[in-house]
C-alpha cells in the first residue's frame, strides 16, 4: 500500500497535503524572470504551439521540463487525450496555478522532479521538450530525451524535436577584433612587469594571459529587450564570413548517446575578411513543417537564445575561397561546452 501511494506521489497523481514546491532544490529555472524571457520570445513559443497543435489530437503526451506549463496548456487545448508534464524546478507551482486558471487540471498531470527519476502510469505517443540551452547541449536535451524515449515512448511514437543538429560558421566581428586587440595590449603591459619591478614576474604574465584567453573565449548575449518580435541574428558590426559546417546531427528517436567527440570542421570563406569569431547555432526540427534555429543565415532569429559566438584567436585574415580548419571538442564528463580551436589554415 505504502509503495503504491509513494508511486502515485512520484507520478504526480497524489500530492501530499504538506507538499511545498519550494522545497525542491532551488535552481536557475525556479526564477519566473527566466521563464518570462522565454515567453517574451514569441517566435520560439509560437513555433512550439503550432507544432504541438498539429500533432497531439487524441494522443497521450509527455512534456519534459514544462516550466510555467504554457506548452502543456497548448497541448491540452489542441485535444491531447492526456498530458503528463514534468518539471524539476520550483516554477512548477506557477504551472499548477496556470493549469488550474485555465480549467485544464483534469487533462494535465504535473509531475515534480527530474524526468530521469520520474515514473509514468502509462506510455505516451509523443514526448516533446524545449530544454535547449544558449549553449545548445547545456540543458541535457540528448541524454534526457534518450531516457524518455527508452522508458516512456510507445512503439511507433514520436519526439519533438525529432532531429537536432549543431552547426558553426565563421564570422567577422568588429567587437571581437577590438576585444582581442585590447587584451593583447593589456597582456603586453603585464609582460613588462619583470623589467619594471626588477623581479622575475613572468609567471604572473603567464597566468594573466591564460585568464584573458579564458575570458575572451566565450561571448554569450541575449536580445530580450523590446517587443516580442524576432530579432536579427547578427549584432551590429558582425558579418557572416564563411559557409556553415555541421558539428553533429542527432536523430532523437534513435536513442542517441552523448559520447565525447572530436571533429574536424572546414569553414570555407565566402569572401575575403577576418575570421574573428565562430558562431555556434542549432537547428531543431519540431515536425515536418517547423524547424527552429538560431542560425545567423536566417533573416530573423528567436530572441531568447540569441546566439553564441566564440572568439577566434588570433583573428585571422582570409581570402575568398580559403578553408579554415577547426576542431570541435566535447566531453560531457568535463564540461557541457563545445570547445573550438583552429588546427591549420587557412588553406
Ligand atoms: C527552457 S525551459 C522551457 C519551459 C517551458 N517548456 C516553455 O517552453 O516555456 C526548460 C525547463 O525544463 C526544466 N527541465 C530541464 N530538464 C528537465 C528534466 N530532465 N526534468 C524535469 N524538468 C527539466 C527546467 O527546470 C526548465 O524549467
Amino acid at each position: 500500500m505504502e509503495e503504491t501511494l509513494s508511486k502515485l506521489v512520484r507520478c504526480g497523481i497524489l500530492i501530499p497535503e504538506n507538499h511545498r514546491d519550494r522545497t525542491l532544490a532551488p535552481r536557475w529555472f525556479g526564477d519566473v524572470a527566466t521563464h518570462v524571457r522565454m515567453l517574451w520570445d514569441y517566435t520560439r513559443t509560437s513555433a512550439y504551439r503550432e507544432a504541438i497543435s498539429r500533432n497531439v489530437r487524441g494522443k497521450t503526451v509527455l512534456e519534459i521540463g514544462c516550466g510555467t506549463g504554457i506548452l502543456a496548456c497548448f497541448a491540452a487545448i489542441a485535444g491531447a487525450k492526456h498530458v503528463y508534464a514534468i518539471e524539476e524546478s520550483a516554477i512548477i507551482s506557477v504551472a499548477r496555478e496556470i493549469t488550474k486558471a485555465n480549467g485544464l487540471q483534469e487533462v494535465i498531470t504535473l509531475i515534480p522532479g527530474n524526468s530521469t527519476d520520474a515514473e509514468l502510469p502509462e506510455k505516451v505517443d509523443l514526448i516533446y521538450s524545449e530544454i535547449i540551452g544558449i549553449n545548445p547541449l547545456e540543458e541535457r536535451l540528448i541524454p534526457t530525451l534518450s531516457d524518455g524515449v527508452s522508458r516512456f515512448l510507445k512503439p511507433g511514437g514520436t519526439t519533438m524535436p525529432s532531429h537536432f543538429s549543431l552547426w558553426v560558421a565563421g564570422i567577422e566581428s568588429d567587437l571581437l577584433e577590438e576585444r582581442y586587440l585590447r587584451a593583447e595590449e593589456h597582456t603586453a603591459v603585464v609582460e613588462r612587469f619583470s623589467e619594471v619591478y626588477g623581479l622575475d614576474l613572468s609567471s604572473i604574465a603567464d597566468h594573466y594571459r591564460e585568464s584573458v584567453i579564458q575570458s575572451l573565449e566565450k561571448e554569450k548575449f541575449h536580445r530580450n529587450v523590446g517587443g516580442m518580435e524576432p530579432t536579427s541574428p547578427l549584432r551590429s558590426g558582425e558579418r557572416i564570413l564563411t559557409d556553415e559546417a555541421c558539428i553533429r546531427m542527432f536523430d532523437l528517436l534513435r536513442l542517441p548517446r552523448e559520447a565525447p567527440f572530436r571533429k574536424e570542421l572546414v569553414l570555407q570563406a565566402r569572401r575575403s575578411g577576418t575570421h574573428s569569431g565562430t558562431a555556434m547555432f542549432f537547428k531543431a526540427r519540431l515536425d515536418e513543417l517547423t524547424t527552429i534555429s538560431t542560425s545567423p543565415f536566417a533573416p530573423v532569429q528567436p530572441k531568447s537564445w540569441a546566439g553564441q559566438v566564440i572568439q577566434a584567436m588570433p583573428p585571422l585574415a582570409v581570402s575568398r575561397g580559403a578553408r579554415i580548419h577547426l576542431e570541435a571538442c566535447f566531453d560531457p564528463s568535463v564540461s557541457r561546452d563545445i570547445f573550438f580551436h583552429r588546427v591549420t589554415g587557412p588553406t
